[in-house]
């Protein structure tokens, strides 16, 4: 399965997550598949690679992997009611922004439904797959953050970024993860409380889409046209259209002009 396989535990002292098995691989087909293989035996683990052959994302799409770019998933099994889930989209989405802006210093933002922008290019996608009754069996948290990516195939050049092409600088793969765990061991704290307002109001200032035209391709292909008049609690997408206002759990926004 790869090169290199490292098993322990996670030195995130100060975080949610000190106890948490960590696994780390070389190459992988995708973090998430281990992660979630773990999840439906009941573990809790933290699954990072330095590269991936099959990672994949939203609608299944591939993700391009590369060495340089930071690529886990976190499997976990919070004590939480299944429609909260999307508060944990909002946590970990959120633990993103705030290390770009407070760490590397960019402008980042949310793209609903949860993609991390640096202007008008995708820096940071994350994937959520999880188990679910009436509470949450298991949730499996994918990031795929382009840290050190130096370029991208030709399709994605005009829609991807990283932190190395937006500052010019290289960045140590461990230290961005650990504090990203940080960030999200503090948003998971408030969503296992229900203390989340903060972290939404907060959630809301970074949307990029809120009050813009877009253009929003539905799961069926069908394209809407519309105004976004908010992003609820629920990371819901509230649409104005000609035809009346949607409320939306998942699709792919456009921004027009
Ligand atoms: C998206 O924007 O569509 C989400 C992309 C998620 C990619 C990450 S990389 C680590 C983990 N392993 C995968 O195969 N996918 C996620």
């Amino acid at each position: 399965m790869s090169l290199r396989y490292y098993f322990g535990f996670a030195i995130m002292k100060e975080t949610l997550f000190k106890q948490l098995k960590v696994l780390r691989f070389s190459e992988v087909d995708s973090t998430q598949l281990i992660a979630k293989k773990l999840a439906e035996s009941g573990q809790e683990c933290l699954v990072v690679a330095e590269s991936q052959r099959g990672g994949y994302g939203r609608r299944r799409r591939s993700w391009f992997s590369p060495k340089g770019g930071l690529w886990f998933s976190l499997a976990l099994r919070p004590d939480i009611d299944a429609k909260d889930l999307p508060k944990l989209q909002i946590a970990i989405v959120l633990s993103l922004v705030d290390f770009l802006r407070e760490e590397v210093g960019l402008e980042a933002g949310v793209k609903w439904p949860n993609d991390v922008v640096v202007g008008k290019r995708k820096i940071c996608g994350v994937l959520l797959e999880s188990k679910l009754g009436d509470k949450v069996e298991y949730v499996v948290v994918g990031v795929g953050l382009n840290v050190n990516v130096d370029s991208f195939p030709e399709n994605l050049r005009n829609v991807a970024t990283s932190l190395l092409l937006e500052t010019g600088r290289e960045y140590n793969l461990r230290k961005a993860l650990n504090k990203i765990l940080e960030r999200f061991s503090f948003y998971y704290r408030k969503v296992l409380s229900g203390e989340v307002r903060e972290m939404l109001s907060k959630y809301k200032r970074y949307n990029v889409v809120i009050g813009r035209q877009v253009l929003l391709e539905l799961k069926n292909g069908v394209t809407v046209k519309g105004t976004v008049l908010d992003v609820t609690e629920d990371n819901q997408l509230v649409l104005r259209t000609e035809k009346g206002t949607l409320t939306l759990s998942d699709g792919e926004v456009d921004l027009v002009r």
